[in-house]
């Protein structure tokens, strides 16, 4: 699989790699066999980056990817973790005690004594200002307790001022056929001043897979049900804020793109490979053949420029009325 540089990480990294919410389980049942099976296939696969977060299963999430570390010591897996989201969602929970109380659950968690890179977990938009927010996460690399840090951002603004941070190694930003905006300002920003980019929800949560129709339904406990509106937490990170029959619309036309031999989930995720600036690219997947699908992305030919122009008129005439200037 081709590698790139993770930003200031100065990692190489496998450019799909593997995001690892879904097996915390916090939405639908993933079994741990399964989880550990997924991520056994996403590493024979080519994957080497793997992002989770304290959160994710309380917990669980990191506690699988600790197994799979231990049983692969020298299989050069990079786990980003985040932190953040355990406490009520003020700013004064951004403080040195909590940074390091949260990274040492997440040492022990993943069974590594130096974390390789944390990422503020879409925090509240004053913490991007707090000088004193970045001096904390400069003092857990100088103790060797993460190797380094990055902030996982809602928005466009959010993410170009955490570049400005001069010790911020990734933004993590959701960038997919249908979050476009990030190809306008973040993506050369980041590229310019040497920042990785995580790009996350390349699936639109699974509605650009293509497999969903107008009868599909999900689980009570699947944000794709309770939080299509935004009821839990950002609205944008279910669906990438697209209204679900308006994502399917899209994606109907997308499918008009592909070529005979093309699965629409591979296309979509090649598409962000393409976009420069991209470092990484993190599908969750539920099941080991997703898992493989969405690896096998990074080795599929790039998109052709009627491909490239189809997937920018589809998001200017559906997509963009609904997300552009939101995030
Ligand atoms: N705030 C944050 O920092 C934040 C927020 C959200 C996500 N993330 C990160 O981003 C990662 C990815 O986001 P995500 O899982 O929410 O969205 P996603 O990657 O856009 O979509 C994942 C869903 O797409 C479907 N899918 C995956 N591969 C497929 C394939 N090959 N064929 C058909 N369907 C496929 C599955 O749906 P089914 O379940 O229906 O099979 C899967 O649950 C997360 O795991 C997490 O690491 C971070």
């Amino acid at each position: 699989m081709e590698k790139r540089t993770l930003g200031r990480t100065g990692r190489d990294v496998g450019v799909v790699g593997l995001g690892a919410w879904q097996l915390g389980a916090d939405w639908g049942d993933v079994e741990e066999s399964d989880a550990i099976a997924v991520l056994e296939t996403a590493l024979e696969s080519g994957v080497t980056f793997i992002d989770t977060a304290d959160a994710y299963g309380d917990g669980r999430s990191e506690r699988i990817i600790g197994r799979l570390l231990k049983e692969h010591p020298d299989a050069g897996v990079t786990v980003a973790t985040k932190m953040g989201r355990r406490v009520e969602q003020v700013p004064e929970n951004y403080s040195r005690e909590n940074f390091r109380a949260w990274t040492d659950r997440s040492r022990r968690n993943l069974g590594v004594d130096t974390l390789d890179l944390v990422q503020l977990h879409c925090p509240p938009t004053p913490v991007y200002e707090q000088d004193d927010v970045f001096d904390a996460l400069d003092g857990l690399v100088e103790d060797g307790r993460i190797a380094a840090y990055g902030v996982s951002v809602e928005t466009v603004a959010e993410a170009l001022r955490a570049i400005e941070r001069p010790n911020v190694a990734t933004v993590q930003i959701i960038v997919n056929c249908f979050r476009q905006k990030p190809l306008g300002q973040v993506l050369p920003a980041a590229r310019k001043a040497g920042v990785g980019i995580i790009a996350r929800v390349p699936l639109a949560s699974g509605l650009l897979s293509g497999k969903y129709d107008e009868h599909t339904t999900f689980g009570e406990d699947d944000h794709r049900n309770y939080n299509r509106t935004g009821g839990a937490f950002d609205v944008g990170e279910t669906f990438a804020g697209v209204p679900f029959e308006v994502g399917l619309q899209a994606v109907a036309e997308l499918k008009g793109l592909l070529r005979p031999d093309e699965a629409m989930a591979g296309f979509a995720i090649r598409w962000i490979v393409d976009q420069p600036g991209v470092s990484v690219v993190i599908p969750g997947a539920r099941n080991p053949e997703q898992a493989r699908s969405n690896a096998a992305a990074a080795t599929a030919p790039p998109l052709t420029d009627e491909q490239l122009a189809g997937v920018r008129e589809v998001y200017d005439r559906l997509v963009r009325p609904h997300v552009h200037d939101r995030w």
